[in-house]
């Protein structure tokens, strides 16, 4: 697929947005490409990425603490020449410290990197979608769409909405309510496919070749997963400019893990950290968990899976960015876990009683996860530990619904409560 097939007939493709987006290279056999709408390389089908020019000027700590609270503060490392002008307010979420999840832990301190309150849809794919939407700007792409487990879905919508581009979103058809309902009310176009998310994926693949759209997640891909990379230059700068000694984060096409270890690896190269990268550990739920297994087994390729979790954000059984992701995590000295159903339950409970924090099922089989290590060593007495949270409870209430206990109902007299006082 070239840029020229996407643009409407006779246009320039860059510059019309008052910026551009950054040439590619394919990771694989090191083949460079203008500036398009394409993610695999032509000769190897390798994944195409970014290329930064390593002469430009880069800021200090202090220069970069001045800036604006989003993402765009690091935009050095964001694939534009120029300012983009979409989606400037995401990124720069709380990190909260978490004494109590870190005693239950029996590590030294933990943290929580909280995109369950991300800006505006509550979960970190408002970061990969800012750079896509503004990718696709630079490329005359008008319509922007994508293929999602739910929360890039709710992004995707709201981001376009605010843009005021139109939106084509492709769902799997049994996805939870509320993640349909939060994106159906930024009114785009979305469609439920009978099938998995990997079914919707390959339909998307097709769409963006047929009608030259900005598929977020197929041919902006190059550009979406570098907004990943700002969670990992937050949490290195919302230390103090230090490094954690390890990072828990979910995984599902595995674009957050591999651009987790991209970001850590940027600041330590431009010397904004001194300390070692922090290894990197990847949480998936046990019925889809292909890169986990990858892990595991040391070698090979991802060996696909079909789904059977209520992890629906996490459901991915072919993982595009699922061999890069087991690279990142083996580079770093880190490693992987899957969790049941029943310890993703007990996970988001355990966050929310120890952090005030209400995390959708992902966050509970990271928390969940994050236990795990702990319990079988990996994660240790010394270890300080951030715990990436990607998105909110709100969205996926319905596993909590029998698990949490009833509470008690009474007549509105003082003897009741103190019945239920005395009793408690
Ligand atoms: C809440 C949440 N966390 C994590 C992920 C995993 O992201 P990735 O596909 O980059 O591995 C997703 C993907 O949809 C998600 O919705
Ligand atoms: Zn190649």
């Amino acid at each position: 697929m070239t840029a020229s097939l996407l643009a409407p007939t006779g246009e320039d493709t860059t510059g019309r947005a008052g910026f551009t987006a950054l040439s590619l290279v394919c990771e694989n056999c090191g083949a460079r490409f203008d500036p398009e709408p394409s993610a695999i390389c032509l000769t190897c089908l390798g994944p195409l990425v970014p290329v930064y020019d390593p002469n430009r000027s880069l800021p200090s700590r202090a220069e970069i603490q001045t800036r604006q609270k989003s993402l765009w503060r690091y935009h050095e490392w964001l694939p534009f020449d120029g300012t983009p002008t979409l989606s400037p307010d995401s990124g720069f979420t709380p990190l909260v410290e978490a004494p109590e999840l870190a005693r239950r832990l029996g590590v030294a301190r933990a943290w929580v990197k909280n995109d369950a309150v991300s800006h505006p849809t509550l979960s970190f794919k408002d970061r990969v979608v800012s750079t896509a939407i503004n990718a696709a700007h630079t490329f005359g792409l008008d319509v922007i769409a994508c293929a999602s487990t739910g929360n890039l879905a709710n992004a995707v919508a709201a981001h376009a909405a605010r843009a005021g581009k139109p939106a084509w979103i492709f769902i799997p058809h049994d996805l939870e309510p509320a993640k349909v309902l939060n994106t159906a009310i930024f009114a785009p176009k979305l469609v439920r496919v009978r099938g998995t998310y990997d079914d919707v994926n390959r339909l998307c693949a097709q769409v963006a070749d047929n009608f030259g759209w900005g598929v977020v997640n197929v041919n902006l891909r190059a550009y979406y997963g570098e907004g990943s990379k700002t969670m990992a230059f937050e949490i290195i700068e919302q230390l103090g400019w230090r490094a954690p000694t390890a990072v828990v984060a979910p995984m599902a096409g595995g674009a957050l893990v591999t651009k987790l270890h991209r970001g850590f690896r940027d600041f330590a190269a431009a010397g904004l950290f001194d300390d070692s990268l922090p290894r990197l550990y990847g949480a998936q739920a046990s019925g889809c968990a292909p890169i986990v297994r990858l892990v595991e087994r040391g070698s090979g390729r991802i060996e696909p899976e079909i789904p059977a979790t209520i992890a629906r954000s996490l459901a991915i059984g072919s993982p595009a960015d699922g061999l890069t992701a087991a690279r990142g995590i083996a580079d770093t000295g880190g490693w992987a876990a899957a969790v049941s159903d029943a310890d993703l339950v007990a996970g988001i409970r355990l966050l929310a009683e120890t952090t005030g924090i209400f995390t959708e099922t992902a966050g509970g089989v990271t928390t969940a996860a994050a236990l795990h290590l702990a319990k079988t060593g990996r994660l240790g007495p010394n270890d300080e530990v951030v715990l990436c949270i990607t998105g909110n409870g709100l969205k996926t209430l319905d596993p909590l619904v029998d698990a949490l206990p009833p509470s008690p109902l009474i007549a509105p007299k003082l003897r009741e409560v103190a019945a239920l006082v005395e009793a408690a």
